[in-house]
């Protein structure tokens, strides 16, 4: 046999011992990370339904914890639940629970013999079989201030790591296959090529070799990872919290500081005549403007909107621009002004009276007139002409804000191609069936479809905004990279849940809790030791303010010793009156009121404060803190900001916040007690935990939701998108538009 024919043979056989050691390690290595990553997940799982499994558990109520258990069993992977006694007796089981695994079996095993609570008291995984599955159980102790108060036993699949495993080995083999023939093929040119021309060849590569072509793209890749890495760095969030200044600072240094050009329809300023003539300045009751006006003040830049005080026109220049916020000057805001059927066909029609009943499901029947149509199509025509008006470059950044300008972006597009246009729906978007009511539905997402980011509050959203593409449109769907191909162009759709300032510049600016609660009570005439709930929404069927009222009423019955006590405060501001459904709604919400006072009033005691007016925001903040709770109830709400602002104004620790489980909110304040609304019995045994809740449990609920809404503030939410504008534009520069193939797509993760 010639030597490097026996070479190659060692060489082969030490390949293949090497795979099959290598495979035993991968399969032994994906197990424990299989298990580790469960034994992570469990532990989620439990952290996230802790306060309100405990609560079922304690209160002996095992129909809800049957409810949260089967919940749990949502997540794909957890197939059954169950919870237990510290002595091993069942308390509740999802129904796929198998009998052969008993809580008296692993009980021992949860608790050690020694039976000591605290630090002791430890959890425990393995893999079971049941039947002809793989599965794996997680018990997990659960205790409350200390005190075990049982344990959570939940079931994974392992099945799903089967074809991961598969899949690997099968990358193995294939790596140490072409290992090797290179290593065959290796062996047979040494013998060939001469040891010293050879050695040549490599010295010369070492010493000019970083400057010849085929290195080229390899430094190049390396040096835009580096770029990218370090610009993640400090956009994401590793570098520390987001605030104005660090938002400011990546404009500038990653946007090269382009004028920033927002196009939403309510203004964050609005001037009005008072009664007697004089100009006052208003904040309008918006979740848009709450979460918009401070990313405005840190970027600078030009808001368009629509001109609707009665003094607005008193206060522009010739160009209609007016310097805000008023005395500091970090912004434009352009006007532009509506015809009174424009208003009408536009605003109150074909916006409120279809499109904004279309996306919530809150059961009033959306309204399409062609004529409504037409307005908005023009008054969309009208805002994007002047944001071309306002724009300083050929490729400027342009945010597109909300329902009231779904087709502006394709009108943008069509005149500036090279603008990164970042459009946010602020409001639920509807499944696809829904969407069909609207007879211009194609229209609409066609006019989506001109953005290069399309934002949503939640995952959920983005995906039926894919599946209504899916149903109307010729286009391509790109869920692995979270985008729609259309007409040529691509429209990145991911979700950026909506925040507030952090910190809160009304929160700060208000006096103390004890103060705050001190000036309300002699406001309202309350007796000293009144507890109080509060309600803040525009007047609007989506809000689900008569169901609050009838919770209140129900609180009333059930909890006779809040009577004389308790005193709901809803500050109600008029919104879109001219609306039929609107003041239908501002009706029953009075009768209400006046029903419930006179069933339970009592002298000067009134249980419900009904204030229907505007309220600035230094009292809805000053009523925030005075407050024992907050009730946030809307039947359907994209985020709502209200719930946020509470968490804000309670630098005390103090409150409760009772949320309402069709808002975006609840996804992320999760310490808040999550209501359904229409479930009065829930809503008002949530109102009565709130007014009994230890001040300990307060604290320990309001600054973890503080903390939740400190870090993702408005200003990552903004931060996140320019990040990611930004990484559409250095694509765009490098590599053109219209390429349209995935590999231009920037490597966006969530
Ligand atoms: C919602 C919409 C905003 C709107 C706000 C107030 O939050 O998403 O776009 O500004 O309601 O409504 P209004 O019609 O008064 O602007």
């Amino acid at each position: 046999m010639s030597r490097p024919l026996r070479f190659t043979l060692i060489v082969l056989a030490g390949l293949g011992l090497l795979v099959l050691a290598t495979s035993f390690f991968v399969s032994r290595t994906i197990e424990e990370w299989v298990d580790r990553d469960l034994s992570t997940r469990s532990q989620l799982a439990l952290r996230g339904a802790r306060p309100a499994l405990v609560t079922s558990w304690i209160t002996g109520s095992a129909d809800r914890l049957g409810a949260l258990l089967t919940d749990l069993t949502r997540d794909e992977r957890v197939v059954a639940a169950a919870a237990c006694t510290r002595d091993g007796n069942r308390v509740a089981a999802t129904s796929e629970w198998p009998a052969q695994v008993t809580c008296a079996a692993i009980a021992p095993r949860v608790r050690p013999a020694a039976d000591a609570p605290g630090p002791q008291w430890a959890g425990w995984n393995d893999s079971v079989s049941v039947g002809a599955h793989d599965l794996y159980l997680s018990a997990l102790p659960v205790s409350e201030r200390g005190e075990p108060v049982g344990f959570l036993m939940l079931l994974h699949d392992r099945g799903f790591a089967e074809p991961r495993e598969a899949q690997l080995q099968r990358l193995l083999v294939g790596t140490f296959a072409v290992l090797a023939c290179a290593a065959s093929l290796l062996t047979i040119i040494l013998t060939r090529v001469s040891w010293r021309g050879w050695t040549n060849e490599i010295r010369r590569v070492l010493r000019g070799g970083m400057h010849k072509p085929e290195f080229q793209p390899l430094l190049k890749d390396v040096r835009e990872l580096v770029d990218r890495l370090s610009l993640e760095r400090e956009l994401d969030g590793t570098a520390g919290t987001w605030t104005p200044q660090r938002l400011k600072d990546s404009l500038k240094r990653y946007l090269l500081g382009e004028r920033v050009v927002v196009l939403a329809n309510r203004e964050p300023y609005i001037h009005d005549f008072d009664r007697d003539g004089q100009i006052v300045v208003h904040h309008p009751a918006s979740g848009l403007v709450t979460a918009l006006e401070p990313v405005m003040r840190a970027c600078s830049g030009v808001w368009i909107a629509h001109g609707s005080g009665t003094a607005d026109r008193e206060t522009v220049d010739s160009h209609d621009h007016v310097h805000v916020p008023p005395g500091e000057d970090a912004y434009l805001l352009r006007r532009v002004w509506l015809t009174e059927e424009e208003e009408r066909g536009y605003y109150y029609g074909f916006a409120n009276e279809g499109l904004w009943p279309l996306c919530h499901v809150a059961h009033t029947r959306p309204t399409f007139r062609s004529e409504d149509w037409a307005h908005y199509q023009a008054v969309n025509r009208k805002f994007a002409e002047a944001a071309l008006k306002e724009v300083d470059a050929d490729d400027p950044i342009i945010l597109v804000q909300d329902y009231h300008f779904a087709l502006a972006p394709r009108m943008i597009r069509e005149r500036l191609p090279k603008a990164t246009i970042i459009t946010f729906w602020h409001v639920p978007w509807p499944n696809f069936e829904r969407l069909g009511i609207c007879p211009w539905s194609e229209e609409l997402l066609d006019g989506l479809l001109g953005s290069s980011i399309l934002g949503f509050h939640t995952q959920f959203h983005c995906n039926n905004f894919f599946d209504s593409v899916d149903r109307y449109l010729e286009a391509r769907i790109d869920r692995e990279f979270d985008a729609v191909v259309y007409g040529g162009m691509r429209t990145l759709v991911r979700p950026y849940p909506i925040s507030i300032d952090w910190p809160n510049r009304w929160a700060q600016g208000t006096a103390t809790a004890e103060e705050c609660r001190k000036s309300v009570i002699a406001e309202l005439r309350l007796r000293d030791d009144a507890r109080i709930g509060v309600g803040v929404d525009r007047l609007d069927y989506t809000k689900g303010i008569e169901e609050r009222l009838l919770a209140v009423e129900r609180l009333l019955e059930v909890c006779p010793e809040h009577r004389g006590v308790f005193t709901f405060v809803q500050a109600a501001a008029p919104s879109r009156s001219t609306i039929p459904e609107y003041q239908a709604i501002a009706d029953r919400v009075e009768a209400i009121t006046d029903r419930v006072n006179k069933r339970f009033g009592d002298g000067a005691y009134r249980p419900i404060i009904l204030r229907r007016r505007h309220h600035e925001p230094p009292e809805v903040f000053r009523l925030f803190k005075a407050a024992d709770l907050c009730y946030v109830s809307s039947l359907h709400d994209g985020m709502n900001l209200v719930a946020k602002e509470f968490v804000a104004a309670r630098d005390d620790e103090r409150g409760v916040l009772v949320l309402s489980s069709f808002t975006g909110a609840s996804r992320e304040l999760a310490e808040s007690l999550i209501v359904n609304p229409y479930d009065l019995d829930e809503a008002a045994e949530a109102m009565a935990a709130a007014l009994v809740m230890p001040v300990a449990e307060q604290r320990v609920r309001m600054h973890a939701m503080r903390a939740f809404v400190a870090e993702f503030n408005i200003y990552r939410w903004a931060g996140r998108m320019l990040r990611d504008a930004e990484r559409l534009r250095r694509r765009e520069r490098l590599s053109g538009r219209f390429e349209g193939s995935p590999n231009d797509l920037p490597g966006l993760e969530a």
